[in-house]
């Protein structure tokens, strides 16, 4: 690598809420025999699997394990639809499934709802090279859509550390946010299109938007599914923008000695990385020594410090890339804003980087129990959170780390204790997502709600838009059998 340079003490929660889940609705029907053989019918038996299921009925973190019986693999939109129309016509739940990376029990059965799995939907696949428009089935693996467009010169405008797992699905049915949202927006600026199927009787085929960058002539009825959370439909095809792959990039770590300085850094990233600025991630040492402990995974910076900053430019031109990330970087040197850094000279360094960032979800979970928090906030108070928690839970905590895109204000607070403790639960809710919603800020960033984050759901929002929320399940889902007991 090229060196380039020498609290408050809690009050008692305010409200309480159900932090339990909701008993099985014995008004749903439970899976007889009957009804896998009806399943193995018109799907054939390899479609039909109801052994050695426990991938599909537990979630990455290992703390939501669900009871269902069943994982159904349709191989294409028929399927799906004839599935939906039999457990819609006999009211039997079901649970739509991407790559089951989801980090809100989103995607597992609760009780004993039948798992839609989107594992065999990812044949089609066609590429506008011209208009950067992609057309594809929504059970493809992120990572080789990305793969199958780095040959024709683009790329997948988001990227996250599950992309070898999650689908392109499952991203759009929450929304995923990840590491470059900072220069290419949100889902929203790029769904075009979605093929969808409804929970309804007929298991209804709708085919929503377009494959062309300008349509008005309609409600954007696609980007109701962003963020949808497996509640309104099974997408099973998706239509988006990718963006042109980047001929440079260039990656960089600071260690910065202050949040303060953190936020300033990111104020002169945007005003003098500008258009080449990809990615701007944060560590704070606790997370790194967390990477060490439990991955041996160590800095790469020489000093310790407080705070660690990721920044990544993307761009078509080296030489030009290269020069204002020097600059950028000992403009941050002479202002006295890092005190250490290094800018990757070889893919490998880069790599290295992002490996420490990409790794500390992994590196929390092996810590023991991990408490996970998804939240955005206003920067004044992105990084307080941290301490006010810090300081609640004391002893109680093994380790309070923070890791995060720093560049939108979403801020990822992991808490770990040796084994799950009731104690620490009642000290961090309500109170954490209380004081989230008092700062400003949003109780779910990018993971959405699923299971985890139900009793708290109602924080921040207004009656009027949950009531709408509610009204627009009931239109897609007049039986109330898609994903129940989470989300809405
Ligand atoms: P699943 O987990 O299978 O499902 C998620 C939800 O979508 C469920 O409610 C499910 O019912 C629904 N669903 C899935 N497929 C469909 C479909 N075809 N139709 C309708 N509903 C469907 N998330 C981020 O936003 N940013 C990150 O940076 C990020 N990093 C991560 C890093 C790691 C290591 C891990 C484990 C997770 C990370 N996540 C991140 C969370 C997760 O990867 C994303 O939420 C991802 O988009 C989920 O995709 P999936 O295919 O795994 O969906
Ligand atoms: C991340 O940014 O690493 C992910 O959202 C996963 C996590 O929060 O652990
Ligand atoms: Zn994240």
């Amino acid at each position: 690598m090229l060196k380039l340079i020498p609290k408050i003490r809690p009050r008692r929660p305010t409200r309480s809420y159900a932090a339990v889940l909701a008993p099985r609705n014995e008004s749903y029907a439970k899976v007889m025999q009957s009804d896998l053989l009806a399943f193995e019918n018109f799907l054939g038996k390899d479609a039909v699997q109801k052994d050695d299921i426990t991938n599909h009925t537990t979630d990455w973190t290992g703390q939501f394990k669900g009871h269902g019986s069943v994982v159904l693999y349709p191989k294409n939109t028929e399927d799906v639809s004839a599935i939906l129309a039999y457990c819609s016509r006999n009211k039997i739940a079901v649970v739509p499934q991407g790559g089951n990376t989801g980090l809100v029990g989103g995607s597992i059965p609760v009780h004993d709802e039948v798992v839609l799995s989107m594992n065999k939907i990812n044949k089609q696949f066609t590429f506008d090279d011209t208009m950067g428009i992609l057309q594809c089935d929504a059970g493809f693996i992120l990572e080789d859509l990305d793969n199958k467009l780095s040959k024709l010169g683009y790329m997948m405008p988001f990227d996250l550390g599950a992309k070898g797992s999650c689908q392109i699905g499952g991203n759009i049915a929450t929304c995923a946010g990840g590491i470059r949202l900072i220069r290419y927006g949100s889902l929203h600026a790029h769904l075009l299109g979605l093929t969808v199927v409804l929970p309804d009787e007929q298991g209804s085929v709708l085919h929503l938007g377009s494959a062309i960058r300008k349509d008005n002539t309609s409600l954007h009825t696609p980007h109701l599914f962003l963020g949808s959370e497996g509640q309104l439909g099974v997408i099973t095809s998706v239509t988006m923008t990718a963006v042109p792959r980047p001929k440079s990039v260039q990656s960089a770590m600071l260690g910065v000695e202050s949040f303060k300085k953190c936020c300033e850094i990111l104020k002169m990233a945007k005003s003098s990385l500008s258009e080449v600025l990809s990615s701007f991630e944060f560590l704070d040492e606790a997370i790194m020594e967390c990477l060490k402990v439990n991955l041996d995974l160590h800095p790469v910076l020489n000093k310790s410090t407080p705070f660690s900053i990721l920044v990544e430019t993307s761009g078509s031109n080296e030489d030009h890339d290269m020069e204002k990330m020097s600059a950028f970087l000992e403009e941050c040197y002479s202002k006295q804003l890092i005190v250490d850094g290094v800018l990757a000279g070889s893919s490998a360094d880069a790599t290295k980087m992002w490996k420490l960032r990409e790794s500390a979800p992994l590196a929390v979970t092996r810590d023991g129990y991990v408490y996970k928090h998804d939240v955005s906030l206003p920067l004044e108070s992105y990084y307080e959170l941290t301490n006010v928690m810090k300081e609640r839970c004391g002893d109680l905590a093994k380790r309070v780390v923070t890791y995060g895109h720093l560049g939108d204000g979403n801020t990822h607070l992991n808490i770990t204790s040796a084994k799950k403790n009731e104690e620490l639960e009642n000290l961090m809710y309500p109170f954490l997502y209380e004081w989230v919603v008092a700062h400003g800020g949003s109780i779910s960033a990018e993971h959405g709600i699923g299971q985890l984050k139900l009793p708290y759901s109602t924080l921040g929002k207004e009656s009027e838009e949950r009531l709408l929320t509610k009204k627009l399940k009931n239109i897609f889902d007049p039986n109330a059998i898609l994903n129940p007991y989470k989300m809405i």
